[in-house]
């Protein structure tokens, strides 16, 4: 017997474009989510509605249960010249996703530095274990910049730890006088998908880079349903794993557990009868999430 909630008749699904599969559910104390799985549906200036996770307000772009993934947008932190000042201006985002189910994919995202005379680390927050990387990015002049290139010139990535959770950026010039502010106005760091990334030698002299979505990039997310491993999870009320077919799986991104149909089984394992045959959805044009919900609309 299970006392967490479960997607039931009156839960919408959408959110603009974007589909809330449970354990994901829209509004808080609503019964539609599980806990810190709540999405605010939030109405933009220009009228469309998109989702922002309650625990911290990010943007999501997709929801994957498959993968145990969400998509989010993230804030890109800047490091800029000012000419008035004749100093340095950064301003630095930290996200903290501490005491929730949520860690940064060390497999989709990775730590980028774009600059001609910056040095970034990040710093792991929330967490015990103070483990920073760092990132230098150097250049002498916008002409030796290659476009899709991110080893050192003016562009410069790492890879991320596993069970991350939370990330602050501090930033330090590489050389103490350099002649680069002249045609680098601005340097950043953001961590970011690996995937939907390419450098371009604009994002040294203009603020191409960060002038689209708001300042923002899309960030990758593993989560799990729940800190504990499987075999002390599957002794819980709260066990989330409630499809017949389906199984539980440590995560691999830190600790705690994630729920998949078994093989030859596709859905969502989160609903009851959520895993459904494939071969049911081969023969029926229509897939079986859609089957999920039509069952608990009636
Ligand atoms: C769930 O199962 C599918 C199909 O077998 C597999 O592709 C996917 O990687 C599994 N997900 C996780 C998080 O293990
Ligand atoms: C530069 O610094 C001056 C003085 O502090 C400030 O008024 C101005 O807004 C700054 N400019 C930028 C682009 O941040
Ligand atoms: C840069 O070098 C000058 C002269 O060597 C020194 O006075 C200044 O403190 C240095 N600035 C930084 C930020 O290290
Ligand atoms: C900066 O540029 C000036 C003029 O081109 C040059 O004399 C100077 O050596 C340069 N400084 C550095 C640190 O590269
Ligand atoms: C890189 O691409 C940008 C945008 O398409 C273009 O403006 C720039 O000239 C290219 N730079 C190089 C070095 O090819
Ligand atoms: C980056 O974009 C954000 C959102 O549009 C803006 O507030 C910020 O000033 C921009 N920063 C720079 C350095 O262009
Ligand atoms: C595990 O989850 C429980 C319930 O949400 C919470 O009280 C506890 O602090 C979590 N433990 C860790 C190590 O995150
Ligand atoms: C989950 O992890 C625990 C602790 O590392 C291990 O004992 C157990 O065998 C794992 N279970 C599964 C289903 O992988």
């Amino acid at each position: 017997a299970s006392t967490s909630a479960q997607s039931g008749p009156g839960c919408k699904t959408q959110c603009g474009d974007v589909d809330i599969p449970y354990p994901f559910g829209i509004g808080i104390g609503t019964g539609c989510a599980i806990r810190d799985f709540e999405i605010i549906c939030r109405r933009t200036a220009n009228g469309i509605y998109k989702p922002f996770l309650f625990v911290r307000n990010v943007e999501v772009l997709s929801i994957s249960v498959p993968f145990s993934q969400v998509r989010v947008l993230s804030d890109i932190s800047t490091y800029c010249y000012n000419t008035s000042t004749r100093s340095m201006v950064q301003k630095a985002w930290s996200l903290d996703f501490s005491r929730s189910p949520y860690r940064f994919s060390y497999l989709h995202n990775k730590l980028i530095v774009i600059g001609c005379n910056t040095l970034a680390y990040i710093n792991n927050l929330g967490s015990t274990a103070k483990y920073t990387t760092a990132c230098a990015a150097v250049c002498e002049s916008p002409a030796a910049l290659t476009n899709g290139s991110c080893v050192g010139a003016g562009c410069c990535q790492n890879d991320i730890p596993k069970g991350l959770r939370g990330y602050m950026f501090t930033f330090y010039d590489v050389y103490n006088n350099s002649n680069s502010t002249l045609f680098n106005p601005c340097s950043y760091a953001a961590m970011v998908e690996t995937e939907t990334f390419s450098f371009s030698s604009d994002f040294i002299t203009t603020t191409r880079f960060n002038d689209t979505d708001d300042g923002r990039k899309p960030l990758v997310l593993d989560w799990v349903v729940g800190n504990a491993t499987c075999e002390v999870a599957r002794d819980m009320p709260s066990y989330a794993c409630h499809s017949r077919n389906s199984m539980c799986v440590n995560s691999t991104n830190g600790q705690g557990y994630l729920c998949n149909c078994t093989d030859g089984y596709e859905g969502n394992p989160y609903l009851f009868d959520g895993c459904r045959g494939k071969f049911i959805s081969l023969l029926d044009p229509c897939s079986s999430l859609d089957h999920v919900q039509s069952f608990y609309e009636e």
